[in-house]
């Protein structure tokens, strides 16, 4: 109610979840110098409950300083970044739970890695667009860092590390966050979560298969189903033996597959031109882009024939997704490519069957990563599936749930003198494994039920001085409505 009144009133709101409509104000903030109601009518002294609350810009924004010229900071984030807020954390801890609880059905371990990493780590030379995305910069040591973007180059530098001691096959996880300065759409910002899952060592497309599984389950235990969602399936090794068939030497491989990776982004004579640019020829060009359009694995069987790794590969994958039953969710769709130059075998994208939203997940496989980092190479193949699209299509769908706040009991003294007796009553039920919420200052009975309530408790114990003369407390069993007296032991 408050946030839609102050919403109405031009805040700039940025809610984690929420799609970039509502993260257009600040500009139009900005450049008109609109005032909230608040900041007018409570002028001069500022109004900070007000500013906490509805995350408003009060006053014009002054620029360079950023400070309003009411003299308050700017209390929004850094466009195209987001504060979590205690609902917000509730929803991204159900979203990450879910993304663990998968990884860990499916007997991965999780890792992490600093956000902030060696800008060496992430300097490609394909012209990705991720590479232009850098947040870079020269740290007080004159080192040249960069927050990730991604968190494969990390893992990565993780597998190097541990070298030979590493026992294979390596089947991690990670949750973290990236940074992108990105053009802002409807679930890409310049800040999001990456869940990754990565196999190291496995050279089958039983690897890909498997992350595909992983996928899947994911999308039915939120409540997706194939006619929600699908994954397109390919591999880069299609436009390899492409390439090779029209004598274009391997270096090019990885630069041809970024341009190509664009044909959903640019029209399709920018895509030959970027391609005519790199020195591919027409004739090459032609076959690229005819290869990037067929239909089906039959026809991609004529085209590169019968011993086509390509064709092997996508044959396998597909026959694996029917035995672990997830075969319908699946696409063969050569267009897709991958805009990350170092793939090498199986790709695919996680994408909704409305065609609203941009990519839900993607990966492939990656084998000559730790090659170009200068060790040796081993096969890796993993996905990364981002906070932002995801919660986009679960809103649309009305999937996406709401995690209440809840604690089990709230404990209230009624006199001061009973404090004590009511903190011991709190810790010996914390110490018993539940969680308590005890009411620190004087409150009516009322405010103490309608607390109870917004909590979602299960128990009231109210301390009174008459029971506690006794040794007892009044427990209200608030899903049943029904209160005893009884003794603190008898609560636990
Ligand atoms: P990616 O396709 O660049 O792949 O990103 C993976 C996913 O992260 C995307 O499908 C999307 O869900 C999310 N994502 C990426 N950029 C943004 C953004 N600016 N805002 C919101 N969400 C975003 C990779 O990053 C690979 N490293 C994945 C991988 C892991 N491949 C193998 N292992």
């Amino acid at each position: 109610m408050l946030r839609n009144r102050l919403n109405r009133g031009g805040g700039r709101t940025q809610r984690p979840f929420s799609s970039p409509a509502t993260s257009q104000g600040p500009e139009r903030i900005r450049s008109s110098g609109w005032c909230t109601k608040a900041a007018a009518s409570d002028a001069p002294a500022v109004p900070m409950k007000a500013v906490a609350e509805s995350r408003t810009v009060v006053g014009k924004i002054t620029e360079p300083t950023g400070r309003t010229d009411k003299g308050i900071i700017d209390t929004q984030p850094p466009r195209g970044t987001r504060d979590f807020f205690p609902e917000d954390m509730r929803l991204r801890n159900w979203l990450f739970g879910e993304f663990a609880a998968v990884s860990t059905a499916f007997g991965f371990e999780q890792f992490d890695a600093p956000v902030l990493e060696s800008e060496e780590l992430f300097v490609r030379k394909a012209g990705e667009e991720i590479t232009d995305q850098l947040y870079n910069f020269e740290d007080k040591g004159q080192r040249r860092v960069a927050l990730r973007p991604e968190l494969t180059p990390s893992l990565a530098r993780l597998v190097l590390q541990r070298g030979r001691t590493l026992p294979l096959p390596a089947k991690w996880f990670a949750i973290g966050q990236c940074w992108r300065y990105e053009r802002m759409t409807r679930g890409r910002r310049r800040e999001h979560y990456q869940w990754n899952m990565d196999i190291v060592g496995v050279a089958g497309v039983e690897a890909e298969a498997e992350l595909l599984a992983a996928i899947v389950t994911f999308f039915e235990r939120v409540g997706l189903s194939k006619d929600d969602v699908g994954v397109k399936v390919s591999s880069r090794k299609v436009l390899q033996s492409v390439l090779t068939q029209y004598g274009v030497p391997p270096e090019s491989f990885a630069r041809v597959c970024v341009i190509v990776d664009k044909l959903d982004k640019l029209p399709r004579d920018k895509v030959e031109e970027e391609l005519r640019v790199l020195g591919v020829p027409p004739a090459t060009i032609n076959g690229v882009l005819s290869a990037v359009s067929i239909q089906s694995l039959e026809e991609l069987s004529q085209l590169l024939g019968p011993d086509s790794e390509a064709v092997a590969d996508l044959t396998r994958l597909f026959q694996l997704a029917e035995g672990y039953g997830y075969k319908d969710w699946l696409v063969f769709d050569p267009s897709v490519v991958r805009g990350l130059a170092y793939y090498t075998g199986i790709v695919f994208e996680g994408f909704d069957r409305e065609g609203k939203l941009r990519a839900i997940c993607g990966g492939g496989r990656y084998d000559r990563l730790l090659g170009a980092f200068g060790g040796d190479n081993a096969p890796m193949a993993g996905f990364g599936f981002g906070d932002a699209v995801i919660v986009e299509l679960l809103k649309e769908k009305g999937k996406l749930p709401a995690p209440p706040h809840r604690v089990d009991d709230v404990v209230v003294p009624l006199d001061t003198a009973l404090r004590p007796a009511a903190s011991g009553i709190a810790s010996r039920l914390r110490r018993a494994g539940r969680s308590v919420d005890l009411v620190l200052e004087n409150k009516k009975m009322k405010w103490a039920f309608k607390h109870a309530e917004k909590l979602n408790a299960s128990r009231l114990v109210l301390v009174g001085t008459s029971e506690w003369e006794r040794g007892k407390v009044v427990v209200k069993d608030l899903g049943k409505f029904h209160q005893e007296e009884v003794t603190v032991e008898d609560l636990i």
